[in-house]
């Protein structure tokens, strides 16, 4: 595997791929990479000859600049992991190296409505930073594919919808959610959790299990299901953000007749926000 810090660099190097007529398919990453992120490469692999993945813990979609200086920051394991998975390229820029200030482009990219719903509306900004960092990473590497966990539910829409309004030539594809044995989804924000909190972290699956349950069983209104199941993540310890049941599609309140649902959650627990989500489509 080669690892390039600078665009020009990576630049030259793909366009002798692609006059080789190799597809480029990529993942984007803040790196600390784990099992999930490895079933992104995995998938990656599948879709094209090349693999490209990057690893930059983007400044622009943080709002709280000690969550940016705390994020886990591993570049020589992620290197080693990223080669023994078959990775062809790494690109991990400095943050001047994407922006010209080291923290925002002049320009920003919003996808209008959804970017502020949801995690949108309790990190007011970040689809910004994350629909702007992910137009510069495509414009760079120019992939014919781009790879994203359904782990990040809300992300994913977001790049769909902005790959579809921008007329942009990335394929995305998006993989399911890899996790521990427990169920918790794998997350580089595990790391902040205590031996007592991981023992409890677990609960936001099962409690997402629960509600998909009482979902298909019809058991209470979809309203009182959140309700519920907001006080089952507190009462395990858990800091209330949000728990919705949204359209699959839209991420919109689902009218009743609509069948393709997504469980959406997230919550706080000690200094860690965890978020989590489960399809269910009903009969
Ligand atoms: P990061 O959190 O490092 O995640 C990189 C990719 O890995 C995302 O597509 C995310 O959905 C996926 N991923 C994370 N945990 C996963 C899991 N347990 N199972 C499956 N996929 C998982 O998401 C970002 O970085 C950034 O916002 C980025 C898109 C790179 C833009 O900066």
């Amino acid at each position: 595997m080669k690892t390039f810090h600078t665009v020009a660099e990576l630049r030259a190097a793909l366009k002798i791929e692609r006059l080789k007529d190799k597809s480029i398919a990529f993942v984007p990453t803040m790196g600390n990479l784990h099992d999930g992120h490895m079933s992104l490469i995995r998938k990656a692999k599948e879709e094209g000859d090349i693999i490209v993945s990057s690893i930059f813990v983007n400044p622009m979609q943080f709002s709280d600049q000690s969550d940016l200086e705390r994020y886990p920051k591993t570049l020589e394991e992620d290197k080693r992991v990223l080669e023994a998975n078959g990775c062809h390229y790494l690109f991990a820029p400095d943050a001047l190296e994407m922006y010209p200030d080291g923290k925002r482009s002049q320009t920003q990219i919003e996808v209008v409505g959804i970017s502020d719903i949801l995690c949108g509306a309790s990190r007011p900004g970040h689809f910004i930073g994350v629909s702007t960092v992910v137009t510069k990473l495509f414009n760079i590497v120019q992939p014919d594919c781009a790879i994203f966990g359904n782990k990040d539910f809300q992300q994913l829409k977001v790049i769909e919808d902005m790959v579809r309004d921008l007329s942009s030539n990335v394929r995305i594809i998006g993989v399911d959610t890899a996790r521990n044995e427990d169920g918790l989804a794998m997350s580089s924000r595990n790391g902040y959790l205590t031996e007592e909190e991981r023992r409890i972290a677990p609960t936001i699956y099962q409690t997402l299990l629960w509600a998909k349950d009482a979902l298909i069983a019809n058991r209470a209104s979809r309203e009182d299901i959140c309700e519920q199941a907001q006080q089952k993540l507190e009462a395990a310890g858990f800091r209330r953000d949000y728990f919705e049941i949204c359209a699959q599609d839209t991420l919109q309140t689902p009218s009743e007749e609509e069948k393709r649902l997504v469980i959406l959650t997230a919550a706080y627990l000690g200094k860690a926000r965890l978020i989590d989500n489960l399809r269910v489509e009903l009969a």
